[in-house]
């Protein structure tokens, strides 16, 4: 599920092509029709929909829709609508998140700018289970970098993307091997 540029889908589609991950993505779900991320599923022959109305409205929809694919796991990659409870309750286990931060520190919006606002040495990124409460629930992995001095919140995001790229297709790949 996503919302955007899809780079993290990307990642995935990448290692499934390649072998390094065997999985199946039965379909790609954004709530915003402009997402490159749906370009992107395309071009790999994976069934894209759009959910787009408002909250209320589309968690019927997306609740009806997850129930017709039955996944094993719902990954979460740049998706910005927040879940209503009962459907996140619904996937405990079974749904994951890539945050860009080394949670539990920074959670929500802007975390590379406030890693540099705090002037942290540290940052990175972190994959956790979805629950209730927003960027919180059980962590699975992190991956790590050195913050250099004077970087911008770009580069900062730049490189951390890199590490996500790597990360999340890993992740996935222990949790189908149940090597995690
Ligand atoms: C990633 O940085 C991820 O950590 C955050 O949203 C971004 C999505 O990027 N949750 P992309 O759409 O996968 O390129």
């Amino acid at each position: 599920m996503l919302s955007g540029f899809g780079s993290n889908l990307q990642a995935i589609i990448d290692a499934v092509a390649s072998k390094e991950l065997t999985a199946n993505i039965s379909a790609v779900i954004s709530d915003n029709e402009q997402a490159y991320g749906l370009e992107r599923a395309k071009k790999a022959n994976i069934k894209t929909h759009v959910l787009t109305t408002s909250p209320s409205s589309v968690m019927p929809a997306l609740e009806e829709l997850l129930t017709q694919y039955s996944p094993d796991l719902i990954v979460l990659a740049g998706y910005m609508k927040i879940l209503n409870t009962d459907l996140v309750k619904k996937y405990n286990g079974r749904m994951i998140n890539i945050h860009p931060s080394l949670l539990p520190k920074y959670k929500g919006l802007n975390t590379h700018q406030k890693v540099i606002d705090a002037g942290d040495k540290e940052h990175g990124t972190t994959v956790h289970f979805v629950t209730e409460d927003l960027d919180a629930g059980p962590i699975i992995a992190q991956s790590k970098l050195d913050v250099y001095e004077h970087e911008t919140a770009e580069d900062l995001k730049a490189r951390v993307q890199k590490l996500e790229h790597k990360l999340y297709p890993e992740v996935i790949r222990k949790l189908a091997n149940k090597t995690l």
